[in-house]
């Protein structure tokens, strides 16, 4: 039996995260993890091999599309379909190796197993029991069931199906406008594979900026990607050589099907804490699955924490990286903090989405004056170059006092360029500081603070 100052349950980014920091901060940490290799479903199947096949197809996409207008002639290449998966499973090679090689840098031990707590101040992996000051529970997240529909990761697949299908399907149904629908449905498309989603809502990307929206489902059409709005999936059934989505259209009552090889299903993802004992322990839960915790990550049960997305808040790595170090720091007798009004969300499709603040919808709701600036990527210069004129970066400010209230682009390096306005925000900048702000020309970063200029007094190149 070992003893520690806190056992960390879960090695993705919100635990591993969360354990690096404790031991940069003197604490004798343990995290707790089952699978054979650190990174949590971000790294092994999740994040990291979605944006590994993004890239490969991305580049597929631009011999197809653009090579030609450059002056680069010559056939297009063909797809390994293995060499590319083994090109993806490298990446994570490299990405968990990466973490098993901070853990031992920094002190942290692995125990290598999966965990339960049956008491407060223990973890119990196999026949062991650890004892721990602090437990942190930072277990994530399942793929969430869908009524009517069996998962055999092989034709009817979640997101970690999708990133190990057999062969590259003719035809694929995504259930699931969100984020992981878009994302694999676009790696599928530009592998030709004839793309179609069926979305419950009336609009792809549910909670986006309305506006950005509109523009990336007309895009992601432009690139092949079909779409079938207000439509419940009421169920799949298999066959010998793929299976057919059942569906009923909101509006007419209608039920219509859709055949398919494959099918993925993209509706959402639930906490997982299955198997912890946290009923038997009085864990207070929420109706909708998470760990209940106060405003420190603090359970019900003393010495018991919980981060990430067993808890309320978007599901993103980010969000549980940044917990995890809030609660580090917690744990060692020192101040965390999250600022929940400034956490990015990024769609790393062609072109990528980025959001942070508020969309203009919630403004609305809100009733708060707010003033928009908007500016075209067809301004750009840099934007043009590269064939990515199409989208635009749109900024909202208070109208009064010029704060910068929320930001969503769409264009070239969205997930890069939302980051400066992150900065600005957590500064309480005004529009005006960024507008003030000499952005290297020609960058793409330009467009934003055209958008800022455009807040103001008018951008120069609109
Ligand atoms: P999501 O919540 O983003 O989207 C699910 C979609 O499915 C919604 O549009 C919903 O209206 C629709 N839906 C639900 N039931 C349906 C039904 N019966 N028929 C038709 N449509 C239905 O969930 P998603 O894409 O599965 O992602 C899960 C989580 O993972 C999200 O929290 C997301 O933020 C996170 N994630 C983030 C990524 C990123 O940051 N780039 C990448 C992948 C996932």
């Amino acid at each position: 039996m070992a003893s520690f100052d806190a056992i960390i349950i879960g090695g993705g980014p919100g635990g591993y995260v969360c354990a690096i920091r404790c031991a940069q901060l003197g604490l004798k940490v343990a995290v707790v993890e089952g699978r054979d290799t650190l990174g949590g479903t971000c790294l092994n199947v999740g994040c990291i091999p979605s944006k590994a096949l993004l890239n490969a197809t991305h580049h597929l996409h631009e011999v197809h599309e653009n090579f030609e207008k450059m002056g680069l002639m010559g056939g297009a290449p063909t797809v390994d379909w293995a060499k590319m998966l083994g090109y993806k499973d490298d990446v994570i090679g490299q990405n968990t190796k990466g973490i098993e090689f901070l853990f031992k840098k920094n002190k942290v031990t692995w125990i290598k197993g999966w965990a339960s707590i049956p008491a407060p101040g223990q973890v119990k992996v196999g026949d062991d029991i650890h004892e721990a000051k602090n437990i942190v529970i930072a277990t994530g997240s399942e793929s969430s069931p869908l009524n009517g529909v069996t998962i055999d990761e092989k034709t009817v697949v979640t997101s970690t199906g999708a990133l190990t299908l057999a062969k590259i399907p003719a035809k694929l149904a995504v259930i699931g406008a969100g984020v992981i629908g878009l994302e694999m449905g676009s790696v599928y498309a530009r592998l030709g594979a004839e793309v179609t989603v069926i979305e419950y809502l009336d609009a792809i990307t549910p909670g986006m900026d309305a506006e950005v929206a509109k523009s990336f489902q007309r895009i992601l059409q432009k690139q092949g990607l079909k779409f079938i709005l207000g439509a419940a999936v009421q169920g799949v059934d298999t066959n010998k050589t793929g299976a057919t989505v059942r569906y009923k259209l909101k509006k007419t009552d209608a039920e219509a099907t859709l055949d398919a090889d494959t099918v993925l299903v993209a509706t959402g993802r639930r906490p997982y804490t299955a198997g912890l004992g946290l009923e038997a322990l009085g864990v207070e839960m929420l109706p909708r699955g998470q760990v209940k915790t106060d405003s420190h990550y603090a359970t019900n049960i003393p010495g018991l924490y919980a981060i990430g997305d067993a808890i309320v808040g978007p599901m993103l790595a980010h969000k549980a990286e940044d917990e995890g170090m809030a609660l580090a720091e917690i744990l060692a007798g020192k101040s965390g903090h999250v600022n929940y009004g400034v956490i990015p969300g990024v769609i790393y499709t062609t072109p990528e989405v980025a959001s942070v603040g508020q969309t203009e919808e919630q403004l609305k709701e809100a009733g708060r004056p707010y003033k928009v600036g908007k500016f075209s990527f067809m301004g750009n210069g840099r934007a043009k170059a590269v064939f990515q004129g199409e989208g635009f970066v749109k900024i909202l400010a208070d109208k009064d006092t010029d704060r910068i209230l929320g930001a969503h682009i769409i264009g070239p390096a969205a997930g890069d360029l939302i980051h400066e306005i992150c900065v600005a925000m957590e500064f309480g900048a005004s529009a005006q500081d960024l507008a003030l702000t000499c952005h290297a020309h020609p960058t793409f970063s330009e467009a934003v603070r055209e958008a800022a200029l455009a807040c103001g007094d008018g951008a120069i190149h609109a």
